[in-house]
């Protein structure tokens, strides 16, 4: 007999259930009102330089309010990445905010060092990102890591964390979250990786979470489900939601509002079904008959 735990694949561990619920029931109509609602995470007009002056990113402005998702999309090397980083306060080294502003909560966090960024990350704003077994231990389970995190970013004891823990993944949808919780990377999906990082990323109840293609490596199933669990937790959480894609269909079945990105600028910023169904800028057009063998039709709002 194998001592070894059953390999947990994505299908056979989540529940069919709150999660699988159909692409539009939760989706809001764009709310012009909620523009009167103060931003939860903006950047104006964010410069982001090299060390040695060559600029990345020309003046980007963008926000998110509480229950809101905005998409950002655009070609590779555009600067969207960047622009989250910097609206986590973790820009790769050699690259600086050189002029512009950041806020997150109601927190000016513009000239802030890195003790002030420690209090906001996490517990305001946090991000998951592609390649989830990168940002976890192979050699420890899932479960201490994130109660590790629990412990840290939420405070919590032991105990609390433990029990934290399986109520987060259990949120998420998660069948068998004891088995899960002592699984380790190479024994778990990438799609239920991508859970236990989106339950580390929720540790501490931030106001905002980026998901930077945090869904584009995994199958199309998977990745479906996971999209229907960040719009639900948006909904419950009155979570801001910033969600970065090349996968127009996936801005377009998650987000109210959509930034188009080129060349380190916002070219185009609008309601996701203006922007999609009557782009104003050329590069949008591009994009958009990039997608047209794809039948995007079906996922415009
Ligand atoms: N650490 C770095 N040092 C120097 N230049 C960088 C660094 N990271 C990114 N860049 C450059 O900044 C620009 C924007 O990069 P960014 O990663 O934000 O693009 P992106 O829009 O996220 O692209 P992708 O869709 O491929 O993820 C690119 O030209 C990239 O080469
Ligand atoms: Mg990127």
């Amino acid at each position: 007999m194998s001592e070894t735990p059953p390999v947990l694949k994505d299908r056979a561990e989540v529940r069919s259930g709150p999660v699988a619920h159909g692409f539009t029931t939760l989706r809001p109509s764009f709310d012009e009102a909620s523009l009167a609602r103060p931003a939860t995470a903006e950047v104006t007009d964010l410069v982001i330089a090299a060390a040695d002056g060559t600029e990345l990113v020309h003046g980007v402005s963008l926000s998110v309010r509480p229950g809101e998702a905005l998409g950002i999309v655009g070609e590779s090397g555009s600067g969207k990445t960047l622009t989250c980083r910097a609206l986590l306060g973790i820009l790769p080294a050699g690259l600086a905010v050189t002029a512009g502003s950041v806020h997150v909560d109601g927190v000016d966090l513009t000239r802030a060092g890195e003790r002030d960024w420690r209090r906001v990350r996490g517990t305001h704003i946090a991000a998951v990102f592609q390649d989830p077994a990168s940002y976890l231990n192979p050699a420890i389970p899932v479960g201490a890591q994130l109660e590790e995190t629990l412990r840290i970013t939420a405070g919590l004891p032991r105990r609390q964390a433990r029990e934290r823990a399986r109520e987060l993944l259990d949120d998420l949808g998660i069948r068998r979250v004891d088995l899960v919780l002592r699984q380790r990377v190479a024994q778990l999906s990438g799609g239920m990786l991508q859970r236990v990082l989106i339950a580390m990323a929720l540790a501490a109840d931030p106001a905002v979470l980026i998901a930077d293609e945090a869904t584009t490596a995994l199958d199309v199933t998977v990745q479906a489900e996971l999209l229907d669990l960040l719009r639900r937790l948006r909904v419950e959480r009155d979570l801001a939601l910033v969600l970065v894609s090349h996968d127009l269909a996936v801005v377009a079945q998650v987000c109210e509002r959509v930034q188009v990105f080129r060349d380190g600028r916002v070219v185009e910023a609008g309601p996701t079904s203006r922007v999609l169904r009557a782009p104003a800028h050329p590069y949008t057009r591009e994009l958009l008959s990039a997608h047209a063998a794809y039948g995007l039709e079906r996922f415009l709002p």
